[in-house]
């Protein structure tokens, strides 16, 4: 691959930036016509596509009595419930108690905790969601499972349930049943909160957005050249010094151990695990800047604003290297909840193949010995993958078949894969060539081109188990607001959570677009600006 492939391109104008929310966003939601109510969506109309549905009967009608039932003792389930009433309340206007009991007239969280009965086939994701006129049943063996249905819940109504003022309805379900679990168990989203440092706040904007459509991984790529953002006790100035900055020579930031709790606590509660990313041993001016007995001349480069890449290497025969990423990833590991540490691997262009092969192997240890598996970037496969090691596997059209081989090679030797093709899956690659936002160093990305792939069989030769899933990263070198990371998520993250959720089977582009077509309102409700793509029948208003 061309080491300076993405080198080049430094944000021209940020003004640009705040044109795209005027001229790409959807416009706002006309009045409701008059005449009858519209009929109810189809159950079949969600993104992404339920693995099965069975329509039929009649539909049920939110109403002033409608209660929340959560079956007895569970707070898991009572926070779902009091969620879905959080969703509810404002647009219907109505009470939705949030109670343990109750017969007809409701909405039913079920958890049945064990995988028989009406949870059968359904693991731990998946959710069953029978409605008819008496009410809605969502039965699941897991929460998650719950959080998902409540998720498919949100779609069946009008997009007018998730504003927050009073709507004047009807809130119609359509009858029959929907069985629903996930092709993958990785189904991912990363964002780059180095390149431009994001608020807790915004972070969890994003989540809120994520877990609509049933994403349950947050990847969070907490170092670069440019920033570090998390704080390390143990090596304060990473944070304080090398979180100084960001793209463009703004202020940046980082989290301290609080607040990136917090972003945790926020993900877990919407069914997501962050998986959070030290990028080593490239990617790492940031650290090299704040530690000078970090680099292998003991000087201490300056912090970077610009964005090329491939130019830092931690300094691979130093000991104190080791002691240095021993202490962050115990640090790390203590404030991870999930399974999962990812340590990059990425773009080392100023390590030695060999120094990068010996770094690799010796630092993969460490993050195992604190009781956390390793997930690197694909790079990861040209050294020796530990047991259980997870490569993102991020190349393109343009990837070489030596570099291919050598990740299904992996694969076949028991590495698991997360596939995120830099042209289907970078939400950060542009739309179109004139796209004020973005880049386009693997090709313009459109939504048909993004969504038009199968994880599966993407990567010729893999195993089919050895894939774990699919995941869009969104790297933030041109975006430094919510509005921005919308604009570039919005339309092409559904497509890309699709891929991870619904069975092959259901994939086609003609009927996907007239889904996704069908969520503008609704983001429009929720204040999410999205791209107008010219492929998509988007509702005219
Ligand atoms: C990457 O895009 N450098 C993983």
């Amino acid at each position: 691959m061309n080491p300076h492939h993405r080198t080049t391109r430094l944000f021209g104008s940020l003004l640009l930036t705040a044109a795209v929310g005027i001229s790409c966003v959807g416009a706002a939601p006309a009045r409701p016509a008059p005449g009858p109510p519209p009929p109810p969506t189809p159950l079949s109309q969600v993104i992404p596509a339920p693995a099965s549905v069975d329509a039929g009967g009649s539909a049920y009608r939110i109403n002033p009595g409608t209660t929340i039932r959560v079956d007895g003792g569970s707070r898991d389930v009572r926070r779902i419930g009091d969620y879905l009433a959080d969703v509810l309340r404002p647009s219907t206007g109505y009470r939705l108690p949030v109670t343990a009991h109750g017969g007809g007239n409701t909405i039913r969280l079920k958890l049945t905790g064990k995988e028989t009965g009406d949870a059968k086939g359904l693991g731990d994701e998946g959710y069953r969601l029978d409605s008819g006129s008496r009410g809605v049943t969502i039965t699941a063996r897991r929460p998650a499972g719950l959080f998902h249905g409540v998720q498919t819940l949100r779609q069946l109504l009008p997009a007018a349930v998730e504003k927050d003022t009073r709507q004047s309805g009807p809130w119609l379900i359509a009858g029959g049943t929907v069985e629903d679990s996930p092709r993958y168990a990785y189904r991912g989203a990363m964002l780059d909160v180095s390149r431009h440092f994001f608020t807790v706040d915004q972070v969890k904007r994003y989540i809120d957005q994520l877990s609509l459509y049933k994403v349950n991984k947050l990847h969070l790529h907490l170092s670069d050249d440019q920033g570090w953002r998390i704080a390390i006790d143990s090596w304060p100035r990473l944070a304080t010094y090398g979180g100084s900055t960001q793209v463009g020579g703004g202020a940046g930031g980082y989290y301290t151990k609080d607040q990136y709790k917090e972003i945790v606590r926020y993900a877990s509660s919407r069914y997501l695990e962050v998986v959070p990313e030290i990028d080593l041993p490239g990617h790492t001016n940031a650290a090299l800047a704040s530690y000078a007995d970090l680099n292998c001349d003991g000087v201490a480069p300056p912090l970077y604003t610009g964005t090329a890449v491939g130019f830092s290497s931690l300094c691979v025969p130093k000991p104190l290297t080791y002691e240095f990423v021993d202490d962050v990833l115990r640090e790390l590991a203590a404030l991870t909840p999930g399974s999962t540490i990812h340590i990059g691997g990425d773009e080392a262009h100023s390590t030695s193949h060999a120094d990068y092969v010996t770094f690799m192997n010796k630092v993969q240890p460490l993050v195992t010995k604190y009781g956390k598996s390793v997930m690197g970037w694909h790079q990861l496969t040209g050294a020796t993958p530990v047991k259980g090691a997870i490569a993102q596997y991020w190349g393109y059209d343009a990837t070489g078949a030596a570099e291919r081989k050598q990740v299904v090679d992996a694969a076949k030797n028991g590495t698991k894969l997360v596939i995120s093709p830099a042209d289907r899956s970078y939400l950060d690659m542009k739309y179109t060539r004139d796209f004020p936002l973005g880049l386009s160093w693997a090709g313009l990305v459109e939504v048909q081109r993004s969504y038009d792939w199968d994880p599966g069989t993407y990567l010729a030769g893999a195993p089919a188990d050895s894939i774990l899933g699919v995941e869009a990263p969104l790297w933030t070198e041109t975006l430094s607001t919510s509005a921005n990371l919308e604009v570039m998520a919005f339309p092409k993250l559904p497509g890309i959570a699709e891929l991870g959720w619904s069975p092959a089977a259901t994939h086609d582009w003609d009927t996907y677009k007239v889904r996704l077509a069908s969520q503008a309102p609704r983001w429009d409700a929720l204040g999410i600006g999205y791209y107008r793509s010219p492929q998509v029948p988007w509702p005219t208003n």
